[in-house]
C-alpha cells in the first residue's frame, strides 16, 4: 500500500515546494504584438526577451492594455522586478492599478524596474512622469538621436568615449545605435551610464526644418542610458533603444550585480577586546572598529575586496560634526557566522577617541554609484576621566618646576627657622642686663 503511495507522495511534496526563484513583469505592447508569436516582435526588442528568458527567474507576460495589469496586491508587491517594453500607444487600459503612484509604491517596496524606450515609443503618460520624477527627461515620440559625422547609415556609431564611467556597464554589445535620448537632472541618485555623441542632436526629423523645438537634447547633454538607485537599493534604469539593454545591465537591474551586504559591525577599546560593542567610551581611549562587507555573485555572498581606491570606506565618528573621517584598512577574508565559509571581507580602524565628551556616533556611510549603499551608525557616550582617573602631579613634566619651589620655599623656611633660633648674635642677654 505504502508503496503505491509513495510517488504520489512525492509529486505532492514536489508541488508544495515554494518556487524561490524571482519573479519578473514584462510589459509589452499587446496591440501591435502576440506574446505567442515572439518572432514578429521588432528584431531589437525579441533579444531583450531572449536575454530574460535565458536568466534564472519566472517570468509574467502582460500588455499594457490588459484589464489584470496590476503590480501591487494590496499594497503588496506581486513582483520583484518590472520590464516595461516600448509601445507606441500612450495609454494603460488598467490605469487605476498601473500608474505613477503604485510605480513608486513598488519602488518604495524595493521593486527594480527596467525601462526601455526606442524612437517609436511614446512610452505611456504614467511611465513618462516617474522617469520625470526621479530626474530622466526622455525625448517624446519620433525623436532620434543623429550624427551627421559619426553615423552608418541611420544608426549613430558609439565608441567607447561615449561610455560615462560607472560601474554597471563595461562594454557595449552593439555599437551601432537606432534609439533615443533623454536629458537629466542633478538628482544625485541618478547617474548616467551612456551619453551621446559630440556632434549629435536629438531632433524630430519631420518633412519641415529643423527647428529648436523640434530638437531635444545637443551633443553630450543627452544620454542613452542612465541608472538610478533609490535610497533603499532598489534601482532602475532607462535606455534609449533595446540594443542597449545588455547581460550586464539586466544583471545590475535585477540586483545580481555591485549588491553589497554588511555582515556585521564592532566597535571596542584596543585594551578590552572581550567587550564589544561597549556604550561607553572614556575620551583619549583607543578604539578598534571593524566591518565585514559582502557582495553578492552567481548566487553567494563571497568576500568584498576593494581594489578600487574610490571604493575605499571611511568611517567617520562624529558629534555633529566629523570629529575622525578614517579610510578604513583592509584585514582579510573571514567567516561571518561561526564554523560557515569565508564570506565576508573585514575592514578595521584604529584610532584615538577625541579629547571631548559627549554623545558620539560610529557612522559608516558607505555610497558609491551602482552599488548597494551601506549605512551604519551606533552611538556611544564618551565620558571624561573620573576624579581618581587623572595623571599625578608627579607624572607631569611641567609641574616639576612648581613642586620644587615649593619643596625650596619649605626647606628654606625651616632653614631660616633653625637659624633664628639657633644660630647667631649673643649680645641679646647683654643688651637686657
Ligand atoms: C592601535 O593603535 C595603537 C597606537 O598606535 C597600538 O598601540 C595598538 O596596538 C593598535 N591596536 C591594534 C589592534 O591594531
Amino acid at each position: 500500500m505504502f508503496w503505491i503511495l509513495l510517488p504520489l507522495l512525492c509529486s505532492l511534496v514536489r508541488a508544495l515546494a515554494v518556487d524561490e526563484r524571482m519573479l519578473a513583469l514584462v510589459v509589452y505592447d499587446s496591440r501591435s504584438y502576440d506574446i505567442e508569436n515572439i518572432g514578429q516582435f521588432d528584431k531589437e526588442v525579441k533579444n531583450v526577451i531572449d536575454k530574460l528568458q535565458n536568466l534564472d527567474i519566472n517570468l509574467v507576460y502582460k500588455g499594457y492594455n490588459d484589464e489584470d495589469l496590476a503590480i501591487l496586491s494590496s499594497s503588496e508587491p506581486i513582483y520583484d522586478h518590472l520590464v516595461l517594453l516600448p509601445t507606441s500607444k500612450k495609454a494603460i487600459a488598467a490605469k487605476s492599478k498601473f500608474n505613477q503612484k503604485t510605480l513608486m509604491d513598488f519602488i518604495d517596496h524595493n521593486g527594480n524596474i527596467l525601462v526601455v524606450d526606442n524612437v517609436e515609443s511614446a512610452l505611456p503618460d504614467d511611465i513618462r512622469a516617474i522617469l520625470n520624477e526621479v530626474g530622466i527627461y526622455p525625448a517624446p515620440k519620433n525623436f532620434r538621436l543623429v550624427d551627421h559625422f559619426e553615423s552608418d547609415g541611420e544608426a549613430v556609431q558609439l565608441t567607447s568615449q561615449n561610455l560615462v564611467p560607472n560601474s554597471v556597464v563595461s562594454s557595449f554589445e552593439s555599437q551601432s545605435y537606432y534609439g533615443t535620448a533623454a536629458s537629466i537632472s542633478n538628482n544625485r541618485l541618478l547617474f548616467p551610464i551612456v551619453k551621446a555623441t559630440k556632434n549629435s542632436i536629438t531632433v524630430d526629423l519631420g518633412d519641415e526644418p529643423i527647428t529648436q523645438d523640434r530638437t531635444w537634447t545637443f551633443g553630450e547633454q543627452g544620454f542613452l542610458s542612465v541608472g538610478f538607485q533609490a535610497l533603499n537599493n532598489a534601482r532602475l534604469a532607462w535606455v534609449g533603444a533595446p540594443s542597449l539593454v545588455s547581460d550586464e545591465l539586466i544583471q545590475w537591474v535585477f540586483q545580481e550585480k555591485n549588491v553589497l551586504k554588511l555582515q556585521f559591525v564592532q566597535h571596542y577599546k584596543d585594551e578590552s577586546p572581550q567587550n564589544i560593542n561597549p556604550s561607553l567610551y572614556r575620551i583619549k581611549d583607543q578604539a578598534i572598529y571593524t566591518i565585514g562587507v559582502s557582495q553578492y555573485r552567481n548566487g553567494e555572498w563571497v568576500p568584498y575586496k576593494i581594489e578600487d581606491p574610490s571604493q575605499q570606506l571611511q568611517l567617520s565618528f562624529k558629534m555633529l560634526d566629523p570629529y575622525q573621517r578614517l579610510n578604513l584598512q583592509p584585514l582579510g577574508p573571514a567567516a561571518s557566522t561561526p564554523q560557515g565559509p569565508e564570506d565576508c571581507f573585514v575592514y578595521f580602524a584604529n584610532f584615538t577617541v577625541p579629547d571631548h565628551h559627549g554623545m558620539f556616533t560610529f557612522e559608516l556611510d558607505h555610497q558609491r554609484d551602482g552599488y548597494t549603499y551601506l549605512l551604519d551608525k551606533r552611538v556611544v557616550t564618551v565620558r571624561h576621566l573620573a576624579n581618581d582617573e587623572f595623571k599625578r602631579s608627579w607624572d607631569i613634566t611641567n609641574s616639576w618646576m612648581y613642586m620644587t619651589s615649593a619643596s625650596l620655599v619649605i626647606v628654606a623656611w625651616l632653614l631660616f627657622v633653625v637659624n633664628f633660633l639657633y644660630v647667631g648674635s649673643t649680645d641679646k642677654v647683654k643688651k637686657n642686663v
